[in-house]
């Protein structure tokens, strides 16, 4: 069905009142009581104030920088200077939070429609045993009529991101959540829990077997309400006051003192409300939360509830928008580096303003504070701005020998700041800070990405937004501890697979160095689980794709624009392509200095899809689907002015330390039941050669891309294990595509990246393991994974051969050895000389438990985390490779246990639980401090008849 026809079969069913556009969103204000009175600086330069673009009101960039962190207790929001000329206070501590509505509730707070047949259908299809985890396309069906709706109230949140004024959404009359319990200030929520955010509802619930696996076999689905009391100083009065939300999974609601202040429906949008028109300076708030995750809506685990930050932002009537400014480098070279800046500054005072936009540039340590002076200033500008509008000031710097930015190893992240100041009339209301790197940016069809003049071959990977045993809620240091192993196997890259992500990740992003294909969506008009995110694409695709490129645009990290992922519009020609255009012009708009693309499994050089974009995406379309040949040849001659990526490759399949027999002989197979997969263990081989029945292993896609080498490089399906998506067994809890499992092991595969992604890294790497007292005298392929160019394998001291890896050969098998306990060493070679070794070694009973924490000192904050790895060995120290003990934990001091897991895509066990099977010899606890309480953690392990183990981890103020 056409986009045009949708949106009209969808307005069709706003049968619960009209959606009025009008011309402006409707403003609201507080009188100015008090403002910041502060020296302002008046640097010289060329800035100028220029006409906002029609009715773009704010620009993106985060704030995170400048960021004024808070941890806050109930009651107790307000203990802020009264001059403060920006505040950005987390709030995310001290919610109550329950789940589903009030019963006997007789008031309807759905957001629109749901099309009941379809989830009909899924069951239906689940039943059959066909699972809704991939893109195929399927039809729209009529839905049921509804009850009504409040999605009149939430549309106009997002009308600062649509461009089109007569677009633009009207609130109604009238105040839904009136009547319902939860939403009243007066409402007892003692008996709710006491949580603190980033809170994921559904990770501590337990697994369920009903039904398909695709989104985790968590209880996502269903309605929660979280509510938090705060209270403002009275200083408060008439600044602006705003709720910033980087993301709620899904279709939140917001009240404050029983208002309904608006919401947004897609979970992994970051966005704004306005709070000033309901707040009481010097008085007790409440904000109320209702979010209502739709079951059958994704084709992962989504995560559930307010699973990333959430801030007050405190400003002057007059200060710098939403993710305000836009910072260019159009001009880099080893001497000088042009800056251009834009700032969008808002009056939404009730008097016109004359205001001074005055910017300074500073380099930014890698601790991310401002190191030294100021190295370049913009020109002061003066922008007078009548009431309730906003105007932008424009201008360039000259940063002198600027220090670039770009991926490591070659190059380094170095980054600035733009600290902007706005001056009302002599007095300084508002500081703003722009953290950005100077870089240039080159894709060249013939050559590939080019960063600073260096070609950089993407070396990516693509990652879901989980954490595993966490969950969706956002930590920054297990983001950090994912992003850090992959920098280890030499990976530059990342997909935020298939949505925007936590702002956290880019700015870490930005600060180790990886590039960014930023990507918006999964899905457009065409569905693929029945209550997924086309059931809101035509209301609200503007909305989300403009605030994303906003939020995002500042980020050196990011290069790239994806703007969806295998969309249904693959296949609907002229239709399809049209959306694809419409996406694109906006995101050209936003920002015109990064390159679109669309990740495509089903693309034909022929149809009009990959026309519109600027960069070629294939999903598994460059190694050749199933049979298919490589089709990089075909795209590279029909568009040779567009640069070719393999937006997502591989698709392999493995689980950590499980080896099947016998094993291919091909360097790539389609696992099945008799290939690559143990059927009762719901097992895939380590071997590191199976694959999704469309995918390849790792050795067939890097010929692939070798090869070809005008394409710019590949992001695996996936770096780490996700939840979900548990192909090739429904029946499991989690992913087998990983290279690293969902505890944080490595498997066999990461080697073969490390090899063949940091070749001047000597490495070698045995796999399988050598504990195998069942199989003796029996045929077990060695394989070998090294970034040298031969090696040698010993058994017991003895040489099983020497062997150099050919052409388009990523790895060395022996395929013929017959096993015999003992010692298997690798001597590799590279140029003819030793480069690296490796052994694996037959080991004895279990006997002992091994801790090692990946920090042994930790903030004590309770977020800050470390993650021990539990080994079970023998006697001697070595792996027990297929040890499963049951293993329990105590915790003592200053801790806690916040999760369990052992990376075992079948185990159901409660990532809460404090007991836990070892999974071939591993398995992970994650324990945080508590606030304010440092001291030592002992953490103790203990299994039936095995040495208790201990590690101390140190917390600290
Ligand atoms: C791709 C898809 C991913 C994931 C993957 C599984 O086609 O883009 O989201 O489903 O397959 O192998």
């Amino acid at each position: 069905m056409a986009f045009e026809s949708f949106r009209e079969f969808v307005n069709q069913l706003d049968c619960a009142g009209e959606l009025k556009r009008i011309a402006q969103p409707v403003a609201t204000e507080l009188e100015i009581t008090e403002i910041a009175d502060r020296e302002m600086k008046s640097p010289g330069g060329n800035l100028r104030a220029v006409v906002p673009p029609p009715n773009l009101c704010s620009v993106a960039q985060l704030e995170l920088v400048c960021c004024l962190c808070l941890f806050l207790f109930v009651g107790n929001v307000g203990s802020v200077a009264a001059d403060a000329t920006r505040e950005r206070i987390c709030i995310n501590d001290n919610w109550r939070f329950i789940k589903g509505d009030p019963t006997n509730c007789a008031v309807s707070l759905l957001y629109d429609v749901r099309e009941q047949k379809q989830v009909r259908r899924l069951a239906e299809a689940e039943a059959d045993g066909n699972s809704f985890s991939n893109a195929t396309p399927t039809s729209l069906d009529a839905t049921n009529a509804p009850v009504s709706v409040i999605k009149q109230w939430i549309l106009p949140t997002g009308n600062n991101f649509i461009k089109d004024a007569a677009k633009r959404f009207s609130r109604p009359e009238g105040n839904p959540g009136d009547g319902v319990a939860y939403v009243q200030p007066d409402f007892d929520n003692s008996a709710w829990q006491q949580i603190n955010l980033p809170h994921d509802w559904a990770i501590t619930g337990l697994f369920t077997h009903v039904g398909g696996g695709g989104m985790g076999r968590l209880p996502t689905a269903g309605i929660g309400w979280y509510r938090k009391k705060f209270t403002l100083p009275a200083t408060d009065a008439g600044r602006k006051i705003f709720l910033d939300v980087d993301g709620a999974m899904s279709y939140a609601t917001v009240w404050l003192n029983g208002h309904l202040v608006g919401g947004w429906p897609f979970g992994y949008a970051s966005w704004r409300l306005d709070l000033t028109p309901f707040v009481k300076p010097s008085g007790e708030n409440e904000l109320v939360f209702r979010l209502d995750n739709p079951p059958n809506s994704s084709r992962w685990y989504p995560g559930a509830g307010i699973y990333r930050n959430v801030w007050l932002v405190k400003t002057s009537p007059v200060h710098v928008g939403q993710w305000g400014t836009q910072l260019t480098t159009p001009e880099v070279s080893s001497e000088r580096a042009t800056v251009n800046l834009k700032v969008t500054v808002n009056n939404d005072s009730k008097q016109s303003a004359n205001v001074t936009v005055a910017t300074e540039i500073y380099a930014l340590d890698t601790n991310s504070k401002k190191s030294g002076a100021a190295v370049a200033k913009f020109a002061a500008v003066d922008l007078q701005i009548a009431p309730g509008e906003n105007a932008a000031a424009e201008g360039n710097a000259t940063v002198a020998n600027p220090k670039l930015w770009g991926p490591p190893p070659t190059q380094k992240p170095n980054r600035y700041v733009a600290v902007t100041t706005i001056s009302q009339d002599g007095k300084v209301v508002d500081n703003y800070e722009t953290p950005f790197g100077v870089r240039t940016l080159k894709f060249d069809p013939n050559k590939g990405v080019f960063v600073n003049s260096e070609r950089v071959e993407l070396k990516g990977v693509c990652e879901h937004h989980d954490l595993g045993a966490l969950g969706a809620a956002f930590n920054e240091r297990a983001a950090q501890r994912q992003l850090e192993m992959l920098q280890e196997m030499g990976c530059n890259a990342l997909r935020t697979s298939h949505n925007p992500p936590a702002p956290e990740l880019l700015e870490l992003a930005d600060k180790m160095g990886f590039l960014v294909m930023d990507e918006s969506f999964d899905v457009w008009v065409r569905q693929k689980t029945p209550l997924d995110f086309y059931l809101i694409f035509p209301d609200w695709h503007e909305q989300d794709l403009r605030a994303h490129l906003r939020r995002d645009r500042n980020h050196p990290s990011v290069i790239l624009w994806s703007i969806g992922n295998e969309v249904g519009e693959q296949y609907t020609g002229a239709s399809g392509a049209a959306v694809a255009k419409e996406l694109c012009a906006i995101a050209h708009e936003e920002d015109p200095t990064r390159p679109t693309t669309t990740a495509m499994n089903w693309a034909q050089a022929t149809n009009d899809l990959p026309a519109t974009v600027d960069v070629i995406g294939l999903n598994y379309q460059g190694a050749g689907v199933r049979k298919a040949p490589g089709r990089y040849p075909e795209f590279h001659e029909k568009f040779p002015d567009k640069l070719i990526i393999g937006s997502e490759t591989a698709s392999a399949l493995s689980t950590r330390g499980e080896y099947i027999f016998p094993v291919t002989t091909s360097n790539s197979a389609a696992v099945g039941p008799n290939s690559g997969q143990d059927q009762s263990k719901h097992q895939v081989s380590a071997y590191e050669l199976y694959c999704a029945a469309f995918g390849s292993s790792p050795d067939r896609v890097f010929a692939s891309q070798e090869k070809h080498p005008y394409v710019g490089g590949e992001f695996v399906w996936t770096g780490w294990d996700y939840l979900g998506e548990p192909t090739p067994f429904d029946s499991s809890r989690s992913s087998y595509s990983g290279i690293i499992d969902l505890a944080g092991f490595k498997k066999d595969r990461f080697y073969i990246y490390q090899a063949q992604w940091r070749p001047d890294f000597p490495m070698a790497h045995i796999l399988p393991h050598w504990t195998w007292p069942e199989r003796a005298g029996q045929v077990t392929p060695v394989h070998v994974f090294t970034s040298g160019d031969e090696a040698e394998l010993f058994l017991n001291g003895k040489s099983l051969g020497r062997k150099k890896k050919g052409a388009y050969e990523y790895r060395l098998r022996w395929d013929d050895v017959v096993y015999q306990p003992g010692t298997l060493k690798v001597v590799a070679y590279k140029n003819g000389k030793v480069w690296a070794t490796d052994e694996m070694k037959t080991a004895g009973a279990p006997a002992k438990l091994k801790l090692t924490p990946d920090r042994k000192e930790i903030h004590a904050n309770a977020k800050d985390l470390s993650f021990v790895t539990v080994t079970v060995t023998d006697k001697d120290g070595l792996t027990v490779p297929r040890a499963g003990n049951r293993i329990h934990f105590e915790i003592e001091g200053p801790g806690e246990i916040v999760a369990t897991d052992n990376g075992d895509p079948t185990s159901f066990e409660s990532f809460q639980s404090h007991d836990r099977q070892a999974f071939n010899g591993l398995c992970l606890v994650i324990i945080r401090g508590k606030p304010g309480q440092s001291g030592k953690i002992e953490l103790t392990a203990n299994t039936d008849g095995l040495k208790v183990g201990t590690v101390l981890v140190k917390a600290i103020r």
